[in-house]
């Protein structure tokens, strides 16, 4: 601080990107009465076959989206929303029908009008602009709430705020803002969590997250690359030869935390949902032919450890196969030490969500980010496509 003292902030280092403008809201818009409103969501969501149809398995989205569409309602409006269902690759394909989502948007907001499927035109993932155009034929107003969508440069995402007024959903807009906020302005220290199996799907957030975080935890299968990369051997655990040189790099920038040990099995045991063979324990080093599927007990102290001390934490990936009992107890640790926490902790990513339901501790963090992808890209990369195509809109400006 003193002389060097840029513009009355801090002097931090860390903030390298610049904050986007904030999102468009539909509150300017003044009247909504007798207005035509296309509200794009993303109720892309697990469906299960129950006495011979489809049926929502989890209506987590759908239910999200009914306090934008209640207010709208409540204005006045008319409105009819859009969303991609699966990947029908442009074709109608019937098991990807939108009428089991239809079905439950209607029990609990009879209201709003579903359109059917967008991905069943191959113009929504070429964004076409005639599909675009079509989408918002008789539309005063467009609004995204389709934040896990937003990565995606599809039709129903781009062409709309081109065409007509355009707004942010006010999921979209929290979301944006959780994680913009997370990213530029964190409470130190900030704790960084990365899992799950694939390096390449991570290591671009892991970069980006070295250089804002204080520590970066890295567990889950892609950390046997790192461990690798310190010379150790990993047996036959995953591992990607084509990342051990970057791992290599990230690791000598001094603040990621890789495993110590792990909990594993012989090769050729099977693994996923249980099985017979008894876990076996490693240290630093993996037996040639033994694979790591968790991270060991020692790992779990040193992880937990540096999570109590967090005053911010960013979650995403598990730190084994939780879906096996065996190898569950890592990921438990690091979502019962998130969960303790008082730091505030945003979680995102379909598994790590999905292991915070499995041991009940959805309610016990500050955010749960709903976008698996579109999360990770945001703090990638600082912004997405759909959030772009909003800023931009001629209608904005
Ligand atoms: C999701 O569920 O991850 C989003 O809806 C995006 O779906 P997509 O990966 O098929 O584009
Ligand atoms: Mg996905």
């Amino acid at each position: 601080m003193g002389l060097l003292e840029p513009t009355g902030g801090p002097l931090d280092h860390h903030r390298q990107v610049t904050v986007a403008p904030a999102l468009p809201s539909y509150e300017r818009w003044g009247s909504l009465a007798d207005k035509r409103i296309l509200v794009r969501v993303d109720f892309n969501t697990p469906v299960a076959e129950v006495d011979g149809r489809l049926e929502v398995t989890d209506d987590f989205r759908i239910r999200s989206t009914l306090p934008l569409f209640e207010a709208l309602l409540a204005h006045g409006a008319t409105v009819v929303a859009c969303t991609h269902f699966g990947r029908p690759k442009g074709e109608v394909v019937a098991k990807y029908s939108v009428e089991p989502v239809r079905r439950r948007l209607r029990a609990l907001c009879p209201g709003v009008t579903l359109m059917e499927n967008l991905r069943f035109n191959p113009g929504e993932e070429a964004n076409d602009p005639a599909f675009g155009a079509s989408l918002v034929e008789g539309f005063d107003y467009y609004i995204n709430e389709a934040f896990s969508a937003s990565h995606r440069a599809h039709a129903s995402i781009m062409i709309p705020p081109t065409l007509v007024a355009s707004a942010a959903g006010p999921n979209l807009a929290r979301e944006v803002e959780t994680i913009t906020s997370l990213l530029e302005r964190p409470q130190r220290p900030f704790v960084a969590i990365i899992g799950g199996a694939k390096v390449a799907d991570k290591l671009a957030i892991t970069k980006v997250l070295c250089a804002k975080a204080d520590t970066v935890i890295v567990g889950g299968g892609m950390a046997y690359t790192f461990e690798a990369a310190e010379g150790r051997s990993i047996g036959s655990s995953l591992f990607d030869a084509s990342y051990v040189e970057q791992c290599a790099q990230l690791l000598a920038a001094g603040n990621v935390l890789i495993p110590s040990d792990a909990t594993g099995l012989a090769t050729g045991a099977a693994f996923g949902s249980g099985g017979p063979e008894p876990a076996r324990s490693f240290g630093r080093d993996i037996p040639e032919g033994d694979v790591g599927l968790d991270i060991g007990p020692e790992t779990i102290e040193a992880f937990t450890a540096a999570i109590s001390g967090a005053a911010t934490i960013l979650w995403n990936g598990p730190m084994g196969v939780f879906e096996d009992p065996r190898f569950a107890a890592g990921t438990e640790a690091i979502a019962r030490a998130v969960a303790a926490s008082s730091a505030t902790s945003v979680v995102g990513g379909g598994d790590s969500v999905a292991a915070l339901q499995q041991f009940g501790l959805e309610g016990d963090v500050s955010f749960v980010s709903t976008g698996g992808g579109a999360s990770l890209e945001l703090v990638e990369l600082g912004d997405l496509p759909g959030l772009r195509a909003l800023r931009e809109s001629p209608f904005n400006q």
